[in-house]
């Protein structure tokens, strides 16, 4: 075996490794879109109700001062596991009026505290609301967020 390096050995290992690395990604590409859709999200559970709370959510820009599972602005508290700190899993029933309440009791103008304006939402909007962050709960995120404050 020749100890250089030959122009054909050097075209090989370049073709080669491009082909290997290319078939790589395309494969982990396509585990990872089967694991979106099959494994880390709950669209069983995707009602209607959940879908016109995501518009709420949209149109009165939550996102504007709250994350929701990781993305959107740190402003406010994370709500992708706020149900979960309002008990949602032990009593839905508490959780939803809680939710609601909080809404509904804004601003509360606490010094020194951040404060939440009064968004005008409708019993009915309330109530998609609330089923949009009960299911997003119910998102296997891999435990995020790391702490339960978000
Ligand atoms: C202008 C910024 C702002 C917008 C817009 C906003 N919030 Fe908030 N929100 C806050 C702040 C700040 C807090 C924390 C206030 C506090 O702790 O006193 C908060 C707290 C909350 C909480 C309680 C979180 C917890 O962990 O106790 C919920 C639920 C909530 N917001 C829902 C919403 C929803 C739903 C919307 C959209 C309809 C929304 N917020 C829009 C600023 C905002």
């Amino acid at each position: 075996m020749s100890e250089v390096l030959t122009r054909s050995a050097a075209r090989n290992i370049f073709y080669g490794g491009s082909l290997f690395f290319f078939i790589l990604f395309a494969g982990l590409t396509a585990h990872t879109h089967w694991y979106m859709v099959n494994v880390s999200t709950n669209s069983e559970t995707l009602t209607e109700e959940v879908k016109r709370g995501k518009h709420v959510w949209e149109e009165h820009s939550c996102i504007n001062c709250h994350s929701i599972l990781g993305e959107g602005a740190y402003f406010a508290p994370e709500l992708g596991n706020v149900w979960t700190r309002y008990g949602g899993r032990d009593n839905p029933e508490a959780a939803r009026a809680g939710l609601k309440g909080w809404i509904r009791a804004q601003p509360l103008n606490i010094p020194d505290r951040r404060v939440m304006p009064k968004i005008d939402l409708s019993e009915d909007e309330l109530e998609a609301l609330v089923d949009f962050l009960q299911w997003t709960d119910s998102i296997d995120t891999q435990d995020w967020p790391p702490t339960p404050a978000g």
